[in-house]
């Protein structure tokens, strides 16, 4: 059967051009496929379209479930540090010259407190990488006293030893308080004895006094520029030698030479 596209009759005469529809040709023969939803059809190239389409959408539809139920691999993580190394160099590299060009400083000028602060995290007991305190004898102690000025300033009290070295002006060669470094002079810190007590024999101090030491040792941890670096091993004290006795000093108190004068004297 003819199937010829007219509108009017008078198109319908004979030997008028006959056009069949795409695969109604006589004698066209087709196999037929199974649709993506399980029905079979013709594969006459009029539905060649649709089950390419078909197709496409199930395969795209496969991919993103194949992609969704992967695994998530390490891989876009490490795509993103090293993608952020590079800026962080840049910062690191950026920021000190800004402060450079600003201050004439290469950290803005908070190199003691940021160094505190560093140093107070580093040495916290709750890092597992801290460096542990040192042990020091009195004999090793005895170097750190400000005499050489490659080495550090130590001083001990109640047996915990705090670089000072910050300080110099106060404990090191020629320094108010010069008498209290490279040793463990816990004694003088409560009497004010300068020059008799310095040493940690606390025999005969009153409980009140020994918390004394304990408010030093936590000046010493507050205070920014110090810090505390190891623990001194002390000879024990000879219970059959003298107690030391008080200094001849009003109120206790023998302060440093140039304290002598007045002053206000530090919080504790
Ligand atoms: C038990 C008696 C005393 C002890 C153990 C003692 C100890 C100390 C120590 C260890 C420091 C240094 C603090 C630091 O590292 O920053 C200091 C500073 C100072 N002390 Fe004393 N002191 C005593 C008595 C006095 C007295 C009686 C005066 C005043 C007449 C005085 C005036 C000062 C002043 C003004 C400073 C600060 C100096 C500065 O920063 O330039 N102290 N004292």
């Amino acid at each position: 059967m003819t199937d010829v596209y007219s509108n009017t009759d008078a198109d319908n005469f004979p030997g008028a051009r006959e056009r069949t529809r795409p695969g109604s040709a006589p004698g066209e023969i087709h196999d037929t496929v199974v649709d993506v939803n399980g029905k079979r059809v013709s594969n006459k190239p009029a539905n060649s379209a649709i089950l390419a389409g078909q197709k496409a959408r199930l395969e795209r539809e496969e991919r993103q479930r194949a992609k969704a139920a992967q695994p998530k691999t390490t891989k876009p993580q490490a795509q993103s540090s090293s993608s952020i190394l590079p800026k962080l160099f840049l910062l690191a590299i950026f920021i000190p010259l800004l402060s450079h060009f600003f201050t004439g400083t290469w950290d803005f000028e908070m190199g003691p407190t940021v160094r505190y602060h560093v140093r107070k995290v580093w040495t916290h007991p709750a890092n597992p990488f801290a460096p542990e305190l040192q042990k020091f004898t009195a004999v090793q102690l005895s170097r750190y006293d400000g005499t050489d000025p490659k080495l550090p300033i130590y001083l001990s009290i109640g047996g915990e030893i705090y670089d000072v070295s910050a300080n110099p002006r106060m404990y090191g060669k020629g320094g108010a308080y010069n008498m209290m470094a490279g040793r463990d002079a816990s004694r003088a810190f409560i009497t004010g004895c300068f020059q008799t007590h310095l040493t940690h024999d606390l025999r005969g101090l009153s409980e009140q006094e020994l918390k004394g030491i304990t408010s030093w040792q936590t000046f010493f941890d507050k205070n920014e520029k110090y810090f505390k670096i190891g623990k001194a091993i002390l000879p024990p004290i000879d219970r059959n030698s003298p107690i030391p006795p008080p200094c001849n000093v009003q109120g206790g108190d023998e302060a440093p030479a140039h304290h002598k004068k007045g002053g206000k004297k530090p919080t504790k």
